[in-house]
């Protein structure tokens, strides 16, 4: 790789340890993917900041990388195994919340929002179009590249720290205009509303694609409209089920590209046949989690809106970003469903929080929140329309 000559510096340790280690990180990187430079980005946002997946060797590492290191973009982190605040509430060990608290801190030692959140997009790290930035957390590179239009690979924890605390990323993959062109025509010919549908078509698409060398960037049609929320749950469920780092949706997404001739159709039995994968038969709920990625203020207005006055039955949480949530306090939303029993889990979420054996069933509006229930935490699970799991708590 020709490297710049502050990047020769940083690799040879004029810049300190961590950003020494980094660029070495980086350069390994680029070597194997055949980058010929760096190129800069101006956001991060980093993954494996829950304690129950890094445990004490990632630790280790993270508090040798914040000895010195510092970031030089904006960069946030995905959720963490708990609340940071109301972590009790939900029946965390201290144990864990202290060694959780332990990872925070590391990260907040090295300059990074500790924001906890894999919406980063809806709280103010939000890159424009073109902008290339080095993403971790599949459901938000999905959204970076194909909603948004900005340029990021899928990167893994320590890659997106090591691009935090040097401020590039080596150029290949995604950061390349030309493997953006889409592979495969996937038709709808399904109606698709609301989040839960959006997370059923994301996992039609996802399977489709999973596995398939060729096919790897699907061109939609056929979806007339989408929400911002119906798109971070299909970006969720397509990354999930798919690996899909980005689509094109015609009519809605941005990038340009060529259409395919190879084409696929998504017919109603497609995806009444996934609905019956995301639900088990005999799903006995005692939880309902809803905020898989984490909830937007909508969806937040209304869960308010529909459980005013009354009480849930079961443990129910809404898992969003802190900054979200005082938006939704100062509004008087928090005010309604904490009344009506229900828990905010701000910084966390039902997959990254320690919960597994904790509960039998989970009833979720998410599709990527039953896959991770059914094979992390060994739940069974309902999947359905906010609003129907809303009508499960309260039942
Ligand atoms: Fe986000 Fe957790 Fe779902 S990280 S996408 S809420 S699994």
């Amino acid at each position: 790789m020709k490297l710049m000559a502050i990047e020769k510096e940083m690799l040879a340790g004029k810049h300190g340890k961590a950003t020494q280690k980094s660029m070495e990180i980086l350069v390994t990187l680029g070597e194997i993917y055949d980058a010929t430079r760096m190129i800069p980005v101006t956001s991060v946002q980093i993954a494996g900041v829950s304690y129950a997946n890094l445990r004490e060797p990632g630790l280790e590492w993270l508090a040798e990388m914040a000895r010195d290191g510092k970031v030089r973009v904006l960069t946030t982190l995905n959720p963490a195994g708990m609340d940071l605040d109301n972590w009790r509430a939900l029946g965390i060990d201290p144990e864990f919340a202290k060694n959780q608290k332990r990872v925070v801190d590391a990260f907040a030692k090295m300059g990074i929002i500790t924001t906890c959140t894999c919406t980063p997009y809806l709280i103010g790290n939000l890159p424009h179009f073109g902008e290339h930035i080095a993403w971790a957390e599949s459901s938000a590179v999905c959204f970076a590249n194909s909603v948004i239009g900005a340029q990021t690979n899928r990167e893994g924890g320590p890659s997106a720290l090591a691009a935090a605390l040097t401020g590039v990323t080596p150029e290949y993959g995604y950061h390349l205009d030309e493997n953006r062109q889409a592979h495969i025509t996937i038709k709808v010919k399904a109606k698709v509303r609301g989040t839960a549908r959006f997370g059923t078509l994301g996992k039609v698409i996802g399977d489709i694609l999973d596995g398939n060398a060729e096919w790897t960037i699907p061109y939609i049609k056929g979806i007339s409209q989408a929400n911002t929320d119906e798109l971070k749950a299909f970006c969720a469920s397509v990354a999930t089920y798919g690996g899909t780092a980005l689509f094109h949706m015609r009519g809605i997404t941005p990038n340009k590209t060529k259409v395919p001739q190879d084409l696929l159709l998504v017919t109603e039995k497609d995806m009444a046949d996934a609905e019956k994968e995301l639900n088990d038969e005999e799903a006995a709920i005692d939880f309902v989690s809803i905020g898989c990625p984490h909830a937007s203020i909508r969806e937040i207005r209304r869960i308010a809106e529909l459980v005013e006055g009354k009480q849930v039955t079961k443990e129910t949480w809404v898992t969003t970003a802190r900054p979200t949530k005082r938006i939704a306090d100062r509004v008087g939303y928090t005010a309604i469903i904490e009344a009506a029993g229900i828990k905010f889990a701000c910084d966390t979420c039902c997959v990254v929080a320690p919960i597994k054996g904790r509960f039998k069933g989970l009833a979720t509006d998410s599709a990527k929140g039953c896959y991770y229930a059914q094979g992390r935490h060994k739940f069974k699970t309902k999947h359905r329309s906010l609003e129907e799991c809303i009508e499960e708590a309260l039942s």
